[in-house]
């Protein structure tokens, strides 16, 4: 079977055989939309977040980090315009089940773009072509559903204690605005960044990490003056597309789309969405790269009566424009083990492998003694995994079953290198290899011989 047929079910299946993605709460027949992420998993979503913070904000001086509470003021999300039409999905129920579904998706199934429509227009056109539900009943008129989850703070009953847990971690930047502005005192241009949970209640969660109602997202509000957004659009865009470059992302696999003026959302004037060609999905939103205008700064302003200007050195005041780049982890997780998925065949035999980048992998190498009943191998190859575990944090360990095994075990979870610790590293074979290890390489399957003392620059 060829390696596209069913990429997308085989990295499912595998993330979950090796420890990468469970199903949330899984032992209790799961909770739709959540994901768990195994030991594995943890490890290349905390390496993403590192790359994306080193790129973003350590690598740069214009840039100031920030870990904003996820509840917030319930008036945040009503400045911001999350609480109305804007931030909803178009609604429709099953009359005989009641299970609800997006209608926008129903009529996408039927080769209707329901983008831009109104409620009332896709009304009519559900009736007009006889569109039924997946369980073939009628459908109710479509309504908007509010994506925002609610709850509520200590005991206060009513509307009063009525919170939203966040659907994006940018009002979090926003209000935070003039107290990075205050302390820090930026210069223009400048960005603010953060990684963080967020939460919508998606009416159909679905293809695995794509669309789920809790997920992680690392994002930009990038400040600039207002006549400079459409050079400053156009930097960033480069830094897009760098950033999908390390994360291994082929180019080919890699698109833009250009957001139609009635498809925009109701904060942007123009976004493009970087999108990834997901195996039997097709090109899909990978991330969002929006200019906010001031709409966010100017609403926060007026709802707030805090003066969020700018002062520039000359006393001059202006509310900053606002570039956002926008990534979700899940889905830069899901294209980057996409993008990895390997099959060829090793030794007659068909193999697996994620030919993860480096910076990506879980682990960075695995050590193991060719055999673990004898203790001086043992003890060599401890030796070894002690001094690069000083190199680095991720090293693995394996002496169950043989090599072989060993091999296949790593290749599966894409760890670069395989190091085995012989009797020719004791010097008992060939005095002049002492010291040495065999280095194996997971993509080629080749090994070479290397001294111990290099292998941390070699790897
Ligand atoms: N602050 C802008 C914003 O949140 P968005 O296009 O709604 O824009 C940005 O979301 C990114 O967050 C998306 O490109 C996607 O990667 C991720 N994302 C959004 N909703 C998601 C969901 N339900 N499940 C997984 N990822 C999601």
């Amino acid at each position: 079977m060829a390696e596209n047929d069913n990429k997308m079910e085989k990295v499912v299946a595998l993330c979950k055989r090796r420890g990468f993605v469970f199903q949330g709460s899984d032992i209790y027949g799961g909770l739709a939309g959540t994901w768990d992420f195994g030991p594995l998993g943890v490890a290349l979503n905390n390496n993403i977040k590192k790359e994306w913070w080193k790129m973003f904000v350590e690598d740069r001086e214009d840039m100031y980090g920030l870990d904003a509470a996820i509840v917030m003021n319930a008036k945040v999300w009503q400045a911001s315009g999350h609480t109305g039409a804007g931030f909803a999905d178009p609604l429709v129920e099953d009359l005989e089940t009641k299970e609800r579904y997006r209608a926008d998706h129903l009529l996408k199934d039927n080769g209707i773009d329901a983008d831009g429509m109104t409620l009332e227009e896709i009304t009519a056109l559900i009736q007009e072509k006889g569109i039924k539900s997946p369980k073939g009943n009628e459908l109710s008129e479509a309504r908007q559903f509010n994506l925002m989850f609610e709850s509520r703070v200590g005991a206060t009953s009513g509307e009063e204690g009525k919170v939203y847990l966040r659907p994006e971690t940018a009002q979090g930047i926003f209000v935070n605005f003039k107290n990075v502005i205050d302390s820090m005192h930026p210069k223009m241009p400048f960005g603010i960044a953060q990684v963080g949970k967020a939460f919508r209640n998606e009416i159909a969660p679905r293809e695995f990490l794509f669309r789920v109602r809790e997920f992680e997202q690392m994002e930009i509000e990038y400040f600039v003056k207002p006549e400079e957004w459409e050079a400053q659009f156009e930097v960033w865009r480069e830094n897009l597309w760098k950033w999908f470059d390390h994360l291994g992302l082929s180019r080919a696999n890699v698109q833009e789309y250009e957001v139609p003026e009635n498809d925009l959302a109701h904060y942007s004037r123009r976004t493009i969405d970087f999108e990834y060609n997901f195996p039997g999905k097709g090109f899909d939103e990978l991330a969002g790269f929006a200019y906010r205008t001031d709409h966010d700064l100017n609403s926060h302003m007026k709802a707030s009566g805090i003066d969020l200007r700018y002062t520039e050195s000359d006393g001059t005041k202006f509310i900053p424009h606002v570039l956002e780049p926008s990534f979700g982890v899940g889905r830069a997780i899901t294209a980057v083990l996409c993008e990895a998925y390997k099959e060829d065949e090793m030794g007659g035999e068909v193999r697996t492998y994620l030919a993860l980048p480096k910076h990506l992998a879980p682990f960075r190498v695995m050590v193991s003694p060719l055999l673990k009943n004898k203790e001086e191998l043992v003890d060599k190859a401890r030796e070894v995994y002690t001094l690069l575990k000083r190199a680095f944090p991720n090293v693995a360990w394996d002496d169950n079953g043989n090599v072989g095994k060993r091999y296949r075990r790593q290749d599966e979870i894409g760890t670069p290198y395989c190091i085995t610790i012989d009797f020719e590293t004791l010097g008992q074979e060939d005095p002049s290899l002492k010291d040495t290890v065999t280095v194996r390489d997971r993509d080629t399957g080749e090994q070479k011989r290397v001294a111990i003392a290099l292998l941390t620059s070699v790897l």
